[in-house]
């Protein structure tokens, strides 16, 4: 049950004594940790004021993709589109960025603060078509609740 990390989600958001950037990768570390098919776990944020997003912090392998502009990938893609974008299947989508071979699903939310398009979470997954609508619950959460000390 997702459901069931929300508290501690919301522990390590509002624990001042850490930055920001390690608030944020303590979440990445638990979702990755917690949920057998989150296997790359990260958030991308627009790079100030250019059309492109920059890699935050994640837990998982390293990606050559720190820099995503606009419109490129899934990622790039939720950038202009604002809305989730559930991928079943990697393969069956021409507009994608590989990170790993090994990687079969991706799920990207969008993260708003009042109202604007500032970033994203973004999940792959080494399972086939593990993402559900409970998956894209949690994940909004996440993220307004992230808005919130951004
Ligand atoms: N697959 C993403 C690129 C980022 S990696 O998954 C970390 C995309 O198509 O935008």
């Amino acid at each position: 049950m997702l459901q069931s990390l929300e508290p501690k989600v919301l522990e390590i958001i509002t624990d001042e004594t850490k930055s920001v950037d390690t608030r944020l990768g303590d979440i990445c570390e638990l979702l990755r940790n917690s949920v057998d098919h989150y296997d790359w776990v990260g958030f991308y944020f627009r790079n100030g004021d250019k059309e492109e997003l920059k890699l935050g912090p994640y837990a998982g392998a390293p990606t050559d993709h720190t820099i995503i502009p606009f419109g490129k990938g899934i990622c790039g893609q939720v950038a202009v589109s604002n809305q989730n974008f559930v991928v079943p299947d990697v393969a069956a989508q021409d507009n994608y960025i590989a990170c790993s071979i090994t990687v079969k699903a991706e799920i990207v939310v969008p993260l708003f603060v009042n109202g604007k398009n500032v970033g994203q979470i973004d999940i792959d997954s080494n399972t086939p078509d593990p993402f559900t609508e409970e998956d894209e619950r949690f994940l909004e959460f996440i993220n307004r609740h992230v808005a919130e000390i951004l």
